[in-house]
């Protein structure tokens, strides 16, 4: 009923313009002209209109935040009653990961939880070693660790002695911790709390906002249990903008490397859907834009996405790094050691988390050592491991991740995660 009307009154407009047009003036007929250029003008707009805020509802302009993918962060403490202690779970998933891979799985009895890294989650050259899936793997167990605490138990930790090597072809997942359970008390904390809040802040920050001396402390500190880990931090000027120039660089050059671009596009989503489906990766929504400029990323087909990101300044990632007034470089004895590689992962986890506490952000920038397992993996002279043993002046720590602290000019948004279901075994 409602389109044979729609078809009808269509045929009528038509045919009274088309039955008149003859018999009007010069002036008349151009005003008719220009009022159908305008009618049909006005109709396109309205579909393009119509087709656009339908494209922003399917890519979920209207939804950040929302749907399966982000309800991990929603119902994280949901066991915490029941002293089940799949809530410890709940927590681990919630950490960092590098290009949101969730490289973990866990094996839990009411006495204890294993962690096993599922090394086919992985971004192939960027990481040939999976040093930095196995720092994610750190990050899970933080969490973890800092949820034990706060639902009653006593958790002891293990670490599986290893040495990482290649990727292998088809491996199966490897054990890389265990964590015993005792109960006990439950001790509430702030980095505890402050773990659904916590998400890389990928957006530009304020240089003229310095971060409290205190905080600089509180970083410092947060080894203090952990002597096989050393924070190294930098505020002054020339020390930034030496690491800044470094990591650019770095970034430009591996990503001239189509084997790296492969293996991290692999984990790039921009299709709505397919975020709420995988429910892992890096989304638009955390790419660190404006508000505006997110919705309109949203929208834009992938080519053209990547046609505007290859048009930024050729300095926009030093200049982003340096407008955070802090950074850090976090080293260990042996960047290959994978419980060196866990360690540096909770203390990361853990410097995350505190910031969020205190409400500066931060986001990692690891190209300059990524840089060096790339070198390392091709067989080249290992130049960025030197330059970055300038940095830091001591050879008996190896930089294995860099990141940057301060305000953020916009807040983070939370990053997909998968449903506890799928990575407990
Ligand atoms: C080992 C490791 C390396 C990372 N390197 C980078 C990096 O170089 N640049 C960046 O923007 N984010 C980096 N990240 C952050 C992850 O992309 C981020 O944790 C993941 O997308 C999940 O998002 P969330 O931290 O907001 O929960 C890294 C994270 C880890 C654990």
């Amino acid at each position: 009923m409602a389109a044979s009307q729609y078809n009808l009154q269509h045929r009528q407009e038509y045919s009274c313009g088309a039955l008149r047009f003859p018999e009007t003036s010069a002036s008349d007929r151009c005003f008719m002209q220009r009022r159908s250029f305008l009618k049909g003008t006005g109709a396109v707009i309205v579909a393009v209109a119509g087709g656009g805020v339908w494209r922003a509802y399917d890519q979920g302009v209207f939804s950040v935040g929302e749907g399966p993918a982000y309800e991990p962060w929603k119902d994280w403490r949901k066991d915490s009653n029941d002293g089940s202690p799949l809530v410890l779970v709940r927590a681990a998933i919630l950490a960092a990961s590098p290009h949101n891979t969730q490289p973990w799985l866990f094996k839990v009895t009411n006495s204890s939880i294993e962690l096993y890294i599922d090394t086919q989650r992985n971004v192939g050259a960027l990481d040939p070693y999976l040093r930095e899936e196995h720092i994610g793997m750190g990050c899970a167990l933080e969490n973890l660790m800092l949820a034990a605490t706060a639902n009653g138990y006593a958790a002891t930790v293990s670490l599986v002695p290893g040495e990482l090597g290649p990727i292998s072809a088809d491996p199966p997942p490897k054990l890389v911790a265990r964590v015993d359970l005792a109960r006990s008390n439950r001790q509430q904390s702030d980095l505890y709390d402050a773990i659904p809040r916590r998400h890389t802040n990928r957006s530009a920050y304020l240089p003229q906002k310095a971060i409290p001396p205190e905080f600089i402390d509180s970083l410092h500190r947060l080894t203090s249990d952990e002597p096989d880990v050393k924070i190294f931090l930098f505020t002054a000027e020339a020390d930034r903008k030496r690491i800044a120039e470094i990591s650019s660089a770095a970034n430009s050059e591996l990503y001239s490397d189509p084997a790296v671009t492969r293996g991290s596009d692999r984990w790039i989503h921009t299709n709505w859907s397919a975020i709420q489906k995988h429910r892992d990766g890096l989304t638009p929504d955390a790419f660190g834009a404006p508000p505006i400029a997110t919705a309109m990323i949203k929208m834009m087909p992938v080519r053209m996405l990547k046609w505007a990101a290859s048009r930024g300044p050729k300095d926009g990632y030093s200049r982003l790094m340096l407008s955070a007034p802090l950074i850090g470089i976090l080293a260990v004895p042996d960047r290959y050691g994978q419980p060196d590689c866990l360690r540096a992962g909770r203390i990361w986890q853990r410097a995350h988390l505190l910031a969020t506490a205190r409400g500066v952000a931060g986001r990692p920038c690891n190209e300059a050592v990524e840089m060096i397992d790339h070198e390392k993996s091709l067989g080249e002279p290992p130049k960025r491991a030197g330059l970055l043993a300038e940095i830091i002046g001591d050879t008996k720590w190896q930089p294995t991740f860099v990141f940057y602290m301060g305000y953020s000019k916009w807040t983070a948004r939370a990053s997909p995660r998968r449903p506890v279901k799928d990575v407990v075994v």
